[in-house]
């Protein structure tokens, strides 16, 4: 016998093939002469004598030989399937699709959308009127930390009400969920994000988080001995959940601020129902300036892969809230994510996601990442109209609808 072959010889299904795993994963086989030795073992094992040498065989060496099996099915499997192992968000998804298939389905829909001029852009904070309506930038962040993007991906848009999320997160790091739920709920309004009726009318009068009145009443829950020390304290932990430093758009808070009297009004309403729980200008200026806080679409997208990956970062690895969070922030998010759009949203799309007025939309796939899209013109309700449509075709696409047992895998017959 060569001396490759002697360092680990290994019978195969017959007596007469032996095996050898090599350093490359690869499996060479080679038949050889093999003569049975009449004398059995005490212990069950009969010999085999192979060339010079003597191999076991019998209850221990068919034990020996199923251990071999895995083992080279393992190294073919790991040698093989490399490709599909680099799935997206496999590391904390088994069922997470290939990054060949999301990259296909972002694709298809940047050139199924990319010339969709439905919509309009917000225009009540004067200076978003202005943005190119027709930037267009789609970003995937996986759990694991993998990026895909596509189209108009260095543009920093202003954050708008998808802060609200990260406030929200931030407050019950600070004061925990039940806090939170009870100061300012969780309860879709079925308004206008804007809507003073809501105010009026619910029970809660803040609604949940994400309209406008719940959302000031959150900021005025985070502690601070003055407003700075406030919003430095919510710009810092914006950009831990993004994995990098954020900035104001200063000329985007100033548009906002130079005309947030809507906002004003419902903050002293808030205050009529004792549901706001600092100064109410005051908190309104914090609000306002978390708004206008600059991303791009992949820093969005960081921002949701956050939220997936259980409120750990991604890139920086750290647990910039709390896991026992995420269930709150999520649920929030399909309830009242797109405002008086949200039932719609989750009946054809069925991902937590959050839209804000400067035309990003953030859908989050737990477990396995997130997904951002970029496009300014917006609906009715004020979310993008083509995020919409681009995230609704990715999650049909690649089976990420949290309500569908597919998206676990389960595919039926
Ligand atoms: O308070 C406002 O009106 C804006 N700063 C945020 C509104 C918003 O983004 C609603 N989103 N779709």
């Amino acid at each position: 016998m060569s001396r490759k072959y002697k360092r680990a010889p290994k019978f195969n299904s017959h007596l007469d093939t032996v095996s050898t795993v090599r350093g490359s994963g690869w499996v060479r086989r080679r038949r050889l002469g093999a003569k049975r030795d009449p004398s059995a073992t005490a212990d069950g094992t009969d010999c085999v004598q192979v060339g010079g040498e003597v191999i076991m065989r019998g209850t221990k060496f068919m034990r020996q030989r199923v251990q071999t099996r895995m083992f080279v099915a393992l190294l073919v499997v790991m040698t093989f399937v490399a490709g599909p192992l680099s799935a997206l968000g496999q590391k904390t998804s088994p069922v997470a699709p290939t990054r060949a298939q999301a990259e296909a389905a972002v694709k298809e829909a940047y050139e199924k959308f990319k010339n969709d001029t439905n919509g309009k852009n917000a225009d009540y904070i004067p200076v978003l009127a202005q943005v190119d309506s027709k930037l267009f930038g789609i970003a995937i962040v996986t759990t694991d930390n993998q990026v895909l993007t596509m189209g108009d991906i260095n543009f920093s848009f202003s954050i708008q009400s998808i802060s609200k999320v990260f406030s929200q997160a931030l407050a019950m790091e600070e004061l925990g969920p039940d806090k939170v739920f009870e100061k300012v709920g969780s309860e879709p309004t079925g308004r206008a994000f804007n809507s003073v009726f809501a105010v009026a009318d619910m029970p809660t009068h803040t609604g949940n988080p994400y309209v406008n009145a719940g959302a000031i009443a959150t900021v005025s829950l985070i502690s601070g001995k003055t407003a700075d020390e406030k919003w430095n304290k919510i710009l810092d932990f914006y950009g831990r959940v993004a994995g990098e430093k954020l900035k104001l758009i200063d000329e985007v808070y100033k548009s906002e601020a130079a005309t947030n009297t809507g906002n004003k009004a419902l903050s002293m309403l808030l205050a009529k129902y004792d549901r706001i729980y600092a100064d109410p200008f005051e908190s309104v200026d914090v609000y306002t300036k978390q708004c206008s806080v600059g991303v791009n679409v992949a820093q969005l997208a960081r921002m949701g892969a956050t939220l997936a990956n259980n409120g750990k970062n991604p890139a920086t690895g750290e647990q910039v809230i709390k896991p026992e969070n995420i269930p709150h922030i999520l649920s929030t998010m399909i309830m009242a994510g797109l405002y008086d759009g949200s039932g719609g949203w989750a009946w054809h799309v069925g991902l937590p996601a959050k839209s804000g007025v400067g035309g990003g939309i953030v859908a989050v796939v737990p477990g396995k990442g997130a997904i951002a899209v970029f496009a300014p013109p917006l609906d009715e309700a004020g979310n993008s109209v083509k995020a919409q449509k681009v995230i609704e075709y990715v999650a049909n696409r690649l089976d990420l609808n949290v309500f569908s047992p597919r998206s676990v895998g389960l595919k039926g017959e």
